[in-house]
């Protein structure tokens, strides 16, 4: 296994102060840190080859895709600049944006969206300065969405379920390139977002850790391709155990060790959900055998400090 040891290497911590951002991207309402958005610029700028498409999964308001273009636009190696930002969103202000409480800006103004509107307008309109470096398509991701082409950079702020990793998995990642393909996953240090731990941990062969962002975001470079057979096994979510949710989440823990302490309730969360999940959706069996699980129990009262098990273990198990 591929794994940093981050003690050996002194990572050059460039996205931190050095990168100049124009104030169009950093008026743009956003979900990302400001480091994530120097890393974005910085990375398309000084280390984006032009071998394969820039693909942004979750536009959201469009402040990533606007970072990753304006660092395309500014890439000295891109002799023909032909290459662009495919930013995705379904655009639904939904359940999964509407917990933001961020002032809502299009084109500058403040707005104000309704449950279950349609957002693409104020994403186009935020990302007007970069309107010929930024293609917005706008639907539910799955896994016929990308057509295939190679993919050298994939920005991954989607993955919020079991259903959309699957289809990302299926979909993106089997486009990368090894040794040129990176992926950003914004959401490795953050909540609810088990499945990226899971799926990486089953396709640790693949990836290889290069770059830890102060919060959110881990950066992997593909190593070996991602066949269909791969995608499908680390998604096939019904099929891990609990001892290997455990090595998983010790995995990213390792993976994270410089920041742990500072966001290991992040994890944990994460972590509780992997559990809760197998037990909402796996069958009767399997959820007997993960009641049966002492450690599970015992992560669930040292997160909570209550005794959850005696609250719903009765209901789980029967
Ligand atoms: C955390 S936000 C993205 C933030 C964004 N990267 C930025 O620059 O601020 C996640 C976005 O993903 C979208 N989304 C989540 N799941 C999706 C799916 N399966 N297909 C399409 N869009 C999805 C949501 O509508 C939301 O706008």
């Amino acid at each position: 296994v591929h794994t940093p040891d981050w003690s050996q290497v002194p990572l050059p911590h460039w996205w931190d102060e050095q990168i100049p951002l124009e104030r169009a991207i950093t008026d743009i309402p956003t979900m990302l840190a400001i480091q994530e958005l120097r890393f974005l610029h910085g990375y398309l700028r000084d280390h984006f080859q032009g071998r394969g498409a820039v693909v942004d999964l979750g536009t959201f308001l469009g402040a990533g895709a606007a970072a990753m273009a304006s660092g395309l636009r500014a890439n000295p190696r891109l002799v023909a600049h032909d290459h662009i930002v495919h930013s995705y969103d379904s655009f639904e202000w939904n359940n999964l944006v509407n917990w933001w409480k961020g002032p809502l800006v299009v084109g500058g103004a403040p707005a104000q969206l309704n449950p279950q509107e349609n957002f693409a307008f104020a994403a186009q309109q935020n990302v007007a300065p970069w309107r010929d470096l930024i293609q917005i398509h706008e639907g539910w991701v799955d896994a016929q969405t990308w057509s295939g082409d190679p993919i050298e950079f994939l920005m991954v702020d989607i993955m919020k379920s079991r259903q959309t990793t699957r289809d990302v998995l299926l979909g993106f990642f089997t486009c990368l390139q090894p040794e040129i393909s990176m992926v950003y996953h914004q959401d490795y240090k953050f909540l609810n977002t088990a499945f990226i731990h899971l799926s990486m941990y089953r396709l640790r062969h693949h990836f290889l850790p290069v770059y830890s962002l102060p919060v959110n975001a881990l950066v992997f470079r593909c190593i070996r391709p991602v066949s269909r057979e791969d995608a499908l096994q680390a998604s096939d979510f019904d099929d891990f155990t609990i001892q290997e949710m455990h090595d998983a989440f010790s995995y990213s823990a390792y993976l994270m060790q410089q920041d742990y302490a500072a966001i290991q309730h992040y994890i944990d969360v994460a972590h509780l959900d992997a559990f809760l999940d197998c037990i909402v959706y796996l069958p009767l069996e399997y959820r007997q055998r993960a009641a049966a699980e002492p450690l599970f129990w015992a992560r669930l009262e040292r997160i909570f400090g209550i005794d959850v098990a005696g609250l719903i273990k009765p209901g789980v198990a029967g």
